[in-house]
């Protein structure tokens, strides 16, 4: 079980190894979320993980993820399995869901 952070709103949830982000997000029932594909297809769930973290991804699509993103850190939360604590930022769709609900230290999620 790994530990994901969304930098964006300060929220903190467990992921298991062989689970991608995406499903650990929604089993937390975050309401407001738009859910795409959970394909790799729509790049609704496009994120970039910060720092050193450790993870792989299944086929994602090139269109949502140009190389050179990918390089970056850019990856879909849907494809996204974690190998280490992750820290997170949101891109796209999910990004005023998350800026707009940031939660105060004790309502932090999984803790
Ligand atoms: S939900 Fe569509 S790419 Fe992740």
């Amino acid at each position: 079980m790994y530990q994901i952070s969304i930098e964006d709103s300060d929220e903190v949830f467990d992921c298991a190894a062989d689970r991608n982000v995406l499903k650990a997000m929604e089993k937390l029932g975050r309401s407001g979320i738009p859910i795409g594909c959970r394909g790799g297809g729509c790049g609704v769930c496009r994120v970039q993980v910060l720092g050193k973290g450790q993870y792989h991804t299944g086929k994602m699509s090139r269109e949502q993820v140009p190389a050179d993103d990918e390089k970056k850190g850019i990856c879909l939360a849907c494809k996204l399995i974690p190998e280490s604590n992750l820290r997170l930022k949101v891109l796209g769709k999910w990004q005023k869901h998350f800026s707009d609900n940031r939660v105060s230290e004790n309502q932090k999620l999984g803790t």
